[in-house]
């Protein structure tokens, strides 16, 4: 898979690509993250990328013409409407990105995602280049760039050969539908504190039957929301 990013802080995501389980799926070519600086497609000597908004009121707008080169430098005159490719413009006024969400993306060949700034973004990018449009939940960052990340953690974790064998995209919280049930580790007693007999028992069948009672019980109290489906 490859990302590219249309971003005004290429180095947010060039960290980004290179630290820990990301950072490995880079080195070893399972995805490519490629940044591009949308202030590299301005004309003026301010390199400016923003405007004050039409009618009035606070904040600045990004313009359009930055972020239309931007995309077409990456995707040439025709665009990017194939089966294999999703524009994603990252926006509280999206979709709200989730799980099932996560999954549904790895299976593109190259997202192309547009980070945003200041007040939003002018209206006539959405009409031009139709993104798809996602939100990472109900508040608002300064910018588009952690919301990119989160999805990007996300997508790639599930790529086939991100996690290795040690770990698993399927036996956690929501890939089930459910929450996780609750682990532990050595040692088996930490100042007073004990790990449930039933995990050091050696019966396979007892432990999962306890799992999964475990995080049926934890879902229904702390997100019910997710049974009602
Ligand atoms: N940009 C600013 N806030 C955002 C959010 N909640 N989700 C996605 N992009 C954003």
């Amino acid at each position: 898979m490859r990302i590219d990013v249309l971003t005004l802080f290429p180095a947010l995501i060039n960290a980004f690509a290179e630290t820990s389980i990301v950072g490995r799926a880079c080195a070893a070519e399972l995805v490519s993250i490629v940044p591009t600086d949308i202030r590299d497609f301005t004309h003026d000597n301010h390199r400016s990328v923003d405007d004050k908004p039409f009618g009035g009121g606070p904040g600045m707008v990004m313009a359009c013409g930055p972020v239309f080169e931007a995309f077409e430098h990456l995707v040439g005159p025709d665009g990017h409407k194939n089966d294999e490719t999703e524009l994603i413009m990252l926006t509280p006024q999206g979709e709200t990105f989730d799980q099932s969400k996560a999954t549904e993306l790895a299976k593109y060949r190259r997202l192309i995602l547009l980070c945003g700034h200041y007040e939003g973004f002018d209206e006539r990018i959405r009409e031009g280049l139709s993104p798809r449009e996602i939100s990472v939940g109900d508040y608002v960052l300064t910018g588009g760039e952690v919301a990119a990340m989160v999805l990007m953690d996300a997508v790639i974790r599930m790529l086939p050969g991100v996690l290795g064998n040690e770990m698993s995209a399927g036996d956690e919280s929501f890939s089930s539908g459910l929450l996780e049930y609750p682990q532990y580790t050595r040692p088996r007693d930490f100042r007073g504190l004990k790990v449930p007999d039933v995990l050091l028992s050696g019966d396979h069948a007892k432990i999962e039957a306890w799992r999964r009672a475990q995080s049926m019980e934890r879902t229904k109290k702390r997100r019910p929301d997710l049974l009602e489906g």
